[in-house]
């Protein structure tokens, strides 16, 4: 048995299905493993099953109600979405992958989905022809582009007679899946380089030129590079993030900088993606001492110069990395990010719609296309950490072990 999982803390979700029954040999198995397993019943799982069972296998009180004054108290939803290392939902029907594809947030499970970060692996378990039905293929699509994981469902024989696609997946794949969640490293052996945040042109000693990104785009996609088993350099700009484990981080102030630390660390990647809001043009010079505002002057002038272009520098000038670049537009959206993929050099640019104050610049959020030579990807509206995700994911089809030059 591997050590994958130990010490994991899992999140096992069983909603209302016949192979509820199942569930505590799951349970049982991860255990086993080496995870902390914590249980979530929907109301209708625990008609299957009863709460006592789970709470026995998995040695933890089981939490079936948003609204339990004992248990918020215990440990409320919000800290358990924080606890999980991952999240399970075996079995999960075709009311429950239609729940999630909606972003229900009105009971304790989805209300968990809807706060945690931690990435989601769902065992769906049905009658065939609800499986088939397009409205739960559509619902598994959503969330199959959200980043949720799928193990299943098995074909043959069902509860109700019937033979198709539709059985929940035995524990042990179950728990075979919940191991990969942990071992996908698809960029190991590549060196990903990445820069974030804005940069600041000094005006005078007191005053900048600057943006407002946060650097959240770039440090999530460093930790979901860092989580494939990629080396991770992180070129961040002044932003208040706390560095991701196992990423080598390297402070700049100005775009002259941010280009320095690029050149440098692309030297010896493999992949550089740049989601830095690099200002496009700086102050010709710095003054020197703190410029006075008289009495004589209702208005003043900087005189600004253009800034390197970093991404575009680093792209032509080492042909082998792979590179990509973010496009933050406010119109004409898609050709003016076609026009930059091609101006820069890129393998990828990834497009962003920085008119919208629920996504891009500051936002938790983000929402995307993603474009290459051959496909444009919608990627819809999520965390950014769930996003991030989805494009590393996407950049290591690309440049991933099977695929290197
Ligand atoms: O940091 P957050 O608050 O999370 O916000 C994320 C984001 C909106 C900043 C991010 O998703 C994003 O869109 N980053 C790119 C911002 C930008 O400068 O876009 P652009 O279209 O102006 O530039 C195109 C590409 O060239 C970008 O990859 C940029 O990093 C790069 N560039 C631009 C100018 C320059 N002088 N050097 C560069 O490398």
């Amino acid at each position: 048995m591997t050590q994958t999982l130990q010490n994991k803390r899992l999140l096992l979700g069983i909603t209302g299905g016949i192979a509820a029954y199942k569930s505590p040999d799951i349970v049982r198995r991860l255990r086993d493993a080496g995870a902390e397993v914590r249980v979530i019943m929907t109301r209708g799982a625990t008609e299957f099953i009863t709460p006592l069972t789970l709470q026995a296998v998995s040695a933890n009180r089981v939490h079936t109600d948003l609204l339990d004054v004992d248990a918020e108290a215990a440990m409320g939803h919000i800290e358990l979405a924080r606890w999980a290392d991952a999240i399970i939902v075996a079995p999960a029907t075709a009311d429950a992958l239609s729940r999630f594809a909606q972003g229900r947030a009105d009971d304790l499970l989805t209300t968990l989905l809807r706060a945690s970060d931690a990435p989601v692996l769902v065992a769906p378990a049905m009658n065939q022809a609800m499986w088939r039905d397009p409205a739960t293929q559509d619902n598994s699509k959503i969330l199959l582009q959200r980043g949720y994981q799928f193990v299943g469902p098995a074909e043959g024989a069902q509860a109700c007679g019937d033979i198709g696609a539709g059985r929940m997946s035995e524990p042990l794949a179950i728990v075979d899946a919940a191991t990969a969640l942990f071992e996908q490293q698809l960029l190991t052996g590549q060196h990903v380089v990445i820069t974030a945040g804005p940069t600041r042109e000094r005006i005078d000693p007191v005053r900048y030129l600057s943006n407002f990104s946060s650097g959240k785009m770039g440090f999530a996609l460093a930790e979901a590079a860092v989580e494939a088993g990629a080396k991770v350099t992180l070129i961040a700009g002044p932003v208040s993030l706390p560095t991701p484990d196992r990423v080598e981080r390297i402070d700049v102030i100005s775009a002259t900088d941010m280009l320095a630390a690029a050149e440098l660390s692309a030297a010896s990647a493999s992949v550089f993606i740049a989601a830095a809001a690099v200002a496009d043009f700086r102050p010709r010079a710095a003054a020197e001492q703190k410029i006075k505002k008289t009495s004589d002057i209702e208005t003043m002038r900087i005189d600004l110069v253009k800034n390197p272009d970093i991404l575009r520098s680093i792209a032509e000038s080492k042909r082998s990395l792979y590179c990509v670049g973010f496009a933050a537009e406010t119109e004409n959206l898609l050709a003016h990010a076609r026009a930059k993929l091609a101006q820069k050099s890129l393998n990828m640019i990834v497009m962003n719609d920085v008119s919208r104050s629920d996504i891009g610049f500051a936002a938790d959020d983000n929402e995307v296309v993603v474009i290459t030579s051959e496909h444009a990807i919608h990627l819809e509206k999520t965390k950014k950490r769930h996003l991030a995700r989805r494009l590393i994911q996407l950049i290591s089809e690309q440049v991933g072990p099977g695929n290197r030059a």
